[in-house]
């Protein structure tokens, strides 16, 4: 087997990975970044739309796996979109360098600065409103929709429709930011530039306009010259050595997820940000196989950020309808996080299916009062999840009373032609926790029970920060980076 000595290594290339590899190089530490998706832009493949599902549309599946969208068949590519099912919930993932941010909304949204403070207590607020969430705006390239262009423009009738329908049920809306460059949206509504956000473009990547970390951290960090991201290498396991080094089994693939090679890497700092449902996967694993020590906090605190998913159809498809013509980005929100019964945010969300399908879409993002526990099952060689309809009750009682003031006010069902009952509890986008900073690691996300391990992603945050959730990852990843370099962590 070919061996491969590193002094860093970093597993993942999304929010978490990218910014500790910018950060590390910046620093002047040479770092190695292995991803087991693929480097898209190296490889010249264009990522697919979603009406016509390609090569970039799934993690080597048979059939699509967007939610409602499930239909088509594919041959089997490394694509940007992976799912992971469990009894009672489905987990969508990112894949490729750049990790999450190749498939999501790049809806880029700061907690509330309370609730903040109630899921992170020792961490100092003040900090990271003035300072991390600031730059890490700055270096996602974060920008807001020009009002003018959304009230003109016709692919963003589901945001008015859904805004004005809000207001007239007595709830509050926000604009909301992103990363899609809306300088480069409005060209592209003038045919100026090709389309993409205007081209279904979106949960199988973007060929245009999304500042990905491809484009922003990682850019950056290759930049320096010192970090080298090895992409289509897949992390099996983690074996802690007496001499307090790690050594890892990689699978290298190809694009038809056959192995074409099996290497060994050493290294003597291990940074996981595989996500939070990859690190999960590669500590209890690696637990379960090599003995690898772990905390007896892993897996404990996990959540599904609130995520809960319901619409609505309307009664008369005309008298409200969202358009057939619809932006893949989401602008809008609706705030209700101040309501003491049903606190809840939720996003505006598109369905650009090509056609008026008279349905309105949201993901409620709630509190998460239940959290439940992910665990390794030996037989099966899988991660179980603890988690049922208990977890979620409080996530439906608020989406049914959402519904329900929604069409009382304007009329309209709840929408069984999306979800079985109207309600979509099994849809997570934003799986969070895990290894809780604190909690499974010291204050900066060093393991406990490790002296060279860091965890740096999802997996820190306590399973719910009430909005989505990529900001505030990349702001901890900043915040315990900048400490763990100033400690000289990777001196
Ligand atoms: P992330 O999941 O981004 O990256 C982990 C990387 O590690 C992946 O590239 C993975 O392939 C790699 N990896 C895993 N295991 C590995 C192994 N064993 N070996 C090698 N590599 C491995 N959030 C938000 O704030 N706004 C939004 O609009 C959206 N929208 C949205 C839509 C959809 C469809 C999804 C699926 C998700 C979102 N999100 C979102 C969520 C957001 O994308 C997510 O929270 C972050 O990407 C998580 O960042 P992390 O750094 O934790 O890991």
């Amino acid at each position: 087997k070919e061996t491969v000595e590193v002094p860093i290594l970093i597993i993942g290339s999304g929010y978490g990975g990218a910014v500790s590899a910018l950060r590390l190089c910046e620093a002047g530490k040479k770092v190695v970044m292995l991803e087991m998706g693929l480097n898209w832009e190296k490889s010249g493949v264009p990522f697919s739309n979603m009406l016509k599902p390609g090569k970039s549309a799934a993690w080597l599946k048979k059939k699509t796996i967007a939610p409602f969208m499930n239909i088509f068949s594919l041959t089997p590519f490394t694509g940007t979109l992976d799912r992971m099912d469990f009894e009672n919930i489905n987990i969508w993932i990112g894949r490729g360098v750049g990790g999450g941010s190749l498939v999501n909304g790049g809806m880029a949204v700061t907690p509330k600065e309370s609730y903040f403070k109630e899921v992170f207590p020792d961490l100092d607020a003040e900090k990271f409103y003035n300072h991390y969430f600031p730059l890490v705006h700055k270096e996602l390239k974060v920008n807001v929709i020009g009002e003018q262009f959304l009230k003109d423009c016709p692919y963003y009738k589901f945001t008015r429709v859904g805004e004005a329908e809000a207001h007239k049920a007595g709830f509050k809306t926000i604009r909301v930011p992103n990363v899609y460059d809306f300088q480069y949206m409005e060209k592209e509504y003038r045919n100026e530039v090709p389309r993409s956000a205007f081209n279904t473009e979106v949960i199988y990547g973007n060929n245009h306009g999304k500042n990905s970390l491809d484009k922003t951290y990682l850019k950056k960090a290759l930049e320096t010259g010192n970090l080298e991201i090895m992409d289509l290498h897949c992390v099996e396991n983690i074996k802690l050595n007496d001499d307090k080094t790690y050594t890892l089994q990689v699978q290298q693939i190809d694009t038809s997820g056959a192995v074409v090679s099996d290497k060994v890497f050493n290294c003597k700092k291990l940074i996981l940000a595989a996500g939070t449902m990859g690190t999960l996967k590669l500590l209890l694993q690696s637990n379960a196989v090599n003995n690898l020590p772990i905390h007896e906090q892993i897996g404990k605190n996990w959540g599904n950020n609130g995520n809960f998913m319901t619409g609505r159809n309307w009664v008369k498809p005309l008298s409200g309808g969202t358009g057939s013509k619809q932006s893949t980005i989401p602008v809008g929100g609706i705030d209700n996080w101040d309501d003491k019964e049903h606190p809840f945010f939720t996003e505006i969300a598109p369905l650009p299916m090509g056609m008026d399908v008279a349905t309105a879409l949201y993901l409620l993002i709630n509190r998460v009062d239940k959290k439940g526990e992910i665990s390794y099952d030996s037989t099966n060689k899988k991660l179980s999840l603890d988690w049922n309809e208990t977890h979620t009750a409080k996530m439906r009682e608020n989406a049914d009373y959402f519904i329900k003031k929604m069409n009382r006010a304007n009329g309209g069902t709840r929408s069984h032609f999306l979800f079985n009952n109207g309600f979509g509890a099994d849809v997570c986008y934003h799986p969070l926790g895990g290894c809780v900073l604190g909690k499974a690691t010291n204050e900066y996300g060093k393991l406990k029970a490790h002296e060279n391990l860091y965890v740096l992603d999802g997996s820190l945050i306590p399973g719910t920060i009430g909005v989505n959730p990529f900001v505030t990852i990349t702001a901890i990843a900043e915040y315990c980076v900048e400490n763990l370099i100033t400690q000289n962590e990777f001196a």
